[in-house]
């Protein structure tokens, strides 16, 4: 089945982006085709707008965070908004305030959109009930990070033309992963066939149930592959032990030429970052800028965040008016 094109009279229907699952075909590429006027944008020397002018965005992020802060700063910024990046370190939840009285707190100040990261899953969804503006979900514990999906189908579509009928493999840690679990349901929503590779350590119980293929070998799971997308290994979400050691791990699950080879000869490799290099993936490959998509990738995470804001605020504009 080919995803219907967004057509011009495309509607997302969200007031916040809290996940993949649930987005239509047609909602997906609606996003994606947006983030592509972006990308333009963002190469010339002129990067700015007013589209945004007067909107006030908060990120909040109560995990680290390099790419994803980043890209949502420069995105609102792009856009002519006012960007405030709360500090969670020298905020009152350090005093015991809790996410709620946070978020009805940050509310009475009338911010149009607020992005999120949490190390709860969950915890996003909860904010945005407390609150009148849009919510964006810039990560929540293993559940999913929406942005970075949409930026990856970005990046793939950019390479390959298309997401339709493309055979994928997420190789790793898919366990502790929210990039895994956005990545499979758009995959999957717009036609492409996912695998996913690793211990059983480090996959979900019962994995399949998520409509994948499972593979605990390397070369058969990549084998005819059209992208290989590398997890990182989540060690702070780990209580205990999932892998013997990182040396062994790096033998049997680390991506290497050797292992790449079983994939198609034109195979894409992704990460989202940030990179353990040595340990899911070797850094020769990760540097191969023939094959490796990661810094573009990080690239298309700045138009994808421009057009997600875009979108969410164009619908507020619409009911504002009502
Ligand atoms: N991919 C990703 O979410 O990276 P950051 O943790 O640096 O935002």
């Amino acid at each position: 089945m080919n995803a219907p094109p967004a057509s011009t009279d495309t509607v997302f229907r969200h007031r916040h982006l809290l996940g993949i699952q649930g987005l239509s075909p047609a909602e997906i590429t609606l996003l994606l085709d947006r983030s592509e006027t972006y990308v333009d944008q963002n190469r010339q020397a002129n990067k700015k707008k007013s589209l945004l002018k007067g909107r006030t965005i908060i990120n909040i992020f109560f995990e680290s965070s390099t790419r994803t802060r980043t890209s949502f700063e420069l995105a609102g910024k792009r856009l002519g908004a006012d960007v405030i990046n709360m500090s969670v370190s020298s905020s009152a939840i350090k005093k015991g305030e809790t996410l709620l009285d946070t978020a009805i707190t940050l509310n009475a100040m009338h911010p149009d959109v607020l992005v999120v990261r949490h190390p709860e899953s969950g915890a996003v969804k909860l904010l945005a009930e407390k609150v009148n503006g849009s919510v964006i979900n810039a990560g929540d514990g293993r559940h999913e990070h929406p942005t970075q999906a949409l930026l990856d189908a970005v990046t793939i579509r950019r390479r390959k033309g298309h997401l339709q009928g493309l055979l994928v493999a997420i190789c790793g840690d898919v366990l502790h992963s929210r990039v895994a679990r956005s990545n499979i349901y758009l995959l999957q929503t717009m036609g492409a066939r996912v695998r996913v590779v690793g211990p059983p350590t480090l996959l979900p119980d019962p994995v399949a149930r998520l409509g994948v293929e499972v593979f605990h070998d390397m070369e058969q799971g990549l084998k005819g592959c059209d992208i290989v997308m590398m997890l990182r290994l989540q060690t702070e979400r780990m209580q205990g032990s999932f892998v013997p050691s990182i040396r062994e791990y790096f033998h049997f699950f680390g991506l290497t030429y050797e292992k790449l080879a079983a994939a198609k000869d034109d195979a894409l490799i992704m990460h989202p970052g940030p990179m353990n290099r040595g340990v899911e993936i070797d850094s020769e490959v990760a540097d191969d800028f023939g094959r490796s998509v990661i810094q573009e990738q990080v690239e298309m995470g700045v138009a994808v965040r421009m057009a997600c804001l875009d979108i969410l605020t164009r619908n507020m504009a619409t009911t504002e008016a009502e």
